[in-house]
């Protein structure tokens, strides 16, 4: 995969082409980014082109961000690839988007299991054809013993979906007679969510210009940073994706207290 991101070059040599990436603080960096990878049918209209074209070229884009993120050395990398919401779409669509997951998996997964990816899939994985299922299934196998950065792929996601499957499952332990209800706090929460095991979303990443959350992460995002950018999400570059690092580095971080400064 990171060959074919980057043409013809060496992978090894790629580290060396990457001056952009100086202005990024490694003390800062944000440990989880997630991605609201948006504006694939506005950039496909603004081309003349099928809406479907838009994520195609979106998948080109989204190779592109997991290589950098994984460069960088970011811990964990979500993206928000189709939502409970979107089955609204136009039949064809979302056959088509269904079919680009099958081929990206098909496609992808032995190099990104070289570059040591871990991946993981977010929501209702059940909600997904038989064979979809499956590649997602294996794909996580595969990689399950994977130390580099954990690929979040959020899939027939919805975040209040991923709370109500929580409290079901805490629900169930109660009524097993496993946990009393005075027992149940934020870690019991959070062992249950599609997530678990990974770190609190330190920035969120939204394209296309809207601002909104849209069911995403919830939870996870309760101290997030937000970055948005007009861009459509095919034409979302490595370099903006460390201008939002950069940025987010810049942010005063007070998680509810007070910053160092003993400043508001
Ligand atoms: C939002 O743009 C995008 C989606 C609903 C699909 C995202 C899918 C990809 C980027 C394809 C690659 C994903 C994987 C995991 C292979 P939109 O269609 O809502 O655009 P619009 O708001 O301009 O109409």
């Amino acid at each position: 995969m990171w060959k074919k991101i980057f043409g013809n070059k060496d992978p090894e040599k790629v580290p060396s082409d990457t001056s952009w990436m100086d202005g990024i603080d490694r003390a800062r960096l944000p440990r989880h980014v997630a991605v609201i990878m948006d504006g694939n049918g506005r950039w496909a209209k603004g081309q003349g082109l099928m809406r479907t074209a838009g994520h195609t070229a979106g998948v080109k884009t989204l190779k592109r961000i997991l290589k950098t993120a994984s460069d960088i050395g970011i811990e964990a990398l979500t993206v928000y690839a189709f939502s409970t919401e979107n089955w609204k779409r136009p039949h064809a669509e979302v056959d088509f988007l269904m079919k680009l997951f099958a081929e990206y998996l098909d496609k992808e997964l032995q190099e990104m299991n070289e570059e040591n990816v871990r991946i993981h899939f977010l929501g209702r994985i059940d909600g997904l054809s038989g064979n979809l299922q499956k590649q997602v299934r294996e794909a996580e196998e595969l990689m399950k013993a994977n130390t580099g950065i954990r690929f979040n792929i959020a899939a027939n996601y919805g975040g209040q979906d991923e709370l109500v499957r929580a409290a079901q499952s805490i629900a169930r332990r109660v009524l097993r007679g496993e946990l009393s209800p005075e027992a149940i706090d934020e870690s019991t929460v959070e062992d249950c969510l599609d997530t678990c095991g990974c770190p609190p979303v330190d920035l969120v990443i939204r394209t296309s210009g809207d601002m909104r959350l849209s069911n995403f992460l919830l939870w996870q995002a309760a101290y997030a940073e937000f970055w948005f950018t007009e861009t459509n999400w095919p034409d979302f570059t490595p370099e903006e994706f460390v201008k939002a690092l950069v940025e987010f580095g810049h942010r005063d971080r007070r998680f509810g207290g007070l910053n160092d400064a003993g400043e508001r």
